[in-house]
């Protein structure tokens, strides 16, 4: 398998910059179908959804984006904690896109009331049952990394990494609050993933991670599409 495209950018702005405009450029060219966009959570974002907000407002045709998230704390979505609230924060309110184009992971109810109301959610948007590897749900797919390698909220010993038939699933323990999120099998069911990663905290899991280390979540991904890994270059210390 030929090695997946690396960008490495100075530091953090230069690679939010950077990539904005990568994912302005798949949004342009996507041939007329409506774009599914999964957004990470965690700090590491905020730049990038910064700027897709202030250099993009315009220059995309937002009503044509679709809003997910590949994992979610189970707190209010008006709560700093939530990776809702970061997104909602830094780009949602600042671009014209429709609300029902929004599709929050939901916090009501039990962790497992939630994930099951997401699933169905992202069944009832897809049209199946099953997902088809020849039919990926996200367009893009854009993933942060723990410094243990995880990614989402598959954690490492977690058993929601062995789930292969849910699309959702709750995670109740290795977090300070409970976890909704996707699981291998959706989070992989993407034309594109990009891992966004920056700071020399990260570095060692970014190795382990383009090596494949199974003890490293991220390292057993297999997105069904394309993948790029998007850089700062104290996170791309050891690659
Ligand atoms: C979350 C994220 C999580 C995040 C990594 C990296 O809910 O926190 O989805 O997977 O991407 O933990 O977090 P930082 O960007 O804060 O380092």
């Amino acid at each position: 398998m030929s090695d997946p495209r690396t960008d490495v950018l100075d530091d953090a702005k230069s690679l939010a910059v950077h990539a904005a405009q990568w994912i302005a450029n798949l949004i342009e060219a996507r041939e007329g179908r409506r774009f599914r966009l999964a957004l990470t959570g965690g700090s590491t974002p905020r730049p990038l959804y910064c700027e897709l907000a202030s250099r993009y407002r315009d220059a995309i045709d937002w009503k044509e984006v679709e809003f997910y998230w590949s994992d979610e704390r189970f707190v209010p979505h008006d709560s700093p904690a939530s990776n809702f609230q970061l997104a909602q924060e830094t780009l949602l309110q600042h671009i014209p896109v429709p609300p029902e184009n929004i599709h929050a992971i939901p916090v009501e109810g039990s962790p497992a009331d939630a994930a099951h109301a997401y699933e169905d959610i992202l069944k009832r948007i897809y049209g199946a049952q099953k997902l088809d590897p020849a039919r990926p749900f996200f367009d893009l797919s854009i993933l942060g990394l723990g410094p243990d390698g995880h990614i989402c909220s598959l954690v490492p010993g977690s058993p929601v990494l062995d789930e292969k038939s849910r699309w959702a699933a709750e995670v109740l323990q290795g977090k300070p609050e409970f976890r909704i999120t996707l699981t291998y099998p959706c989070v992989q069911s993407s034309r594109m993933t990009a891992f966004y990663v920056t700071g020399q905290d990260k570095a060692e899991a970014v190795r382990g991670a383009r090596a494949h280390d199974p003890k490293l979540p991220a390292g057993r991904l297999q997105p069904d599409g394309g993948l790029v890994w998007l850089l700062d270059r104290a996170a791309a210390t050891l690659s």
